[in-house]
């Protein structure tokens, strides 16, 4: 018996990862990515569940935004947004533009939060976000 417990410990392990890619509909490498900038740039604020902190900073998570148009969440990174309210709640806190960080880096962590946090909405690619900065500009 003792010699099966690695080949079932890999094959879980396979099965696991295969579910994982499923569930996010992305590539791995794009999932790992977005989840690093999301820590080292969003999560202070939005939390590591995505569930916000109340009155100060919104939800991502179940977030009609970002599950969402991309056109419409696109500019929220790139301008950044304060005294808006959502959903009947208002939030204390600024959130600064992140037009600093690269077309793909915002693909990549926009793709992190809409397939995250009990999110799911679709890809959005490296190019949507140059549409939305050009358009922005004019
Ligand atoms: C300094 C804290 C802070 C940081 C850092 C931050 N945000 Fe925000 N974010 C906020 C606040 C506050 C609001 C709401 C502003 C308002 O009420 O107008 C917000 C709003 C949003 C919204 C709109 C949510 C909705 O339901 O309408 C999205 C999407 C969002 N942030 C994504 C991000 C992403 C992605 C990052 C990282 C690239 C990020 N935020 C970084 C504080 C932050």
């Amino acid at each position: 018996m003792r010699y099966h417990k690695p080949f079932f410990s890999v094959l879980l392990m396979t099965t696991c990862s295969f579910m994982v890619l499923a569930q996010q509909g992305m590539p791995k490498d794009v999932a790992a990515r977005g989840k690093t900038i999301y820590g080292a740039v969003c999560m202070a604020c939005h939390q590591s569940d995505g569930g916000g902190v109340p009155r100060l900073n919104p939800p991502l998570s179940g977030s009609k935004t970002v599950n969402g148009p991309k056109d419409k969440l696109i500019p929220i990174v790139l301008n950044g947004m304060s005294g808006v309210e959502i959903e009947g709640e208002s939030y204390g806190n600024v959130m600064a533009s992140h037009a600093d960080l690269k077309d793909q880096e915002i693909a990549d962590v926009l793709n992190y939060v809409r397939n995250n946090f009990g999110n799911k909405a679709s890809l959005v690619s490296a190019a949507d976000v140059k549409k939305v900065r050009i358009k922005l500009k004019k």
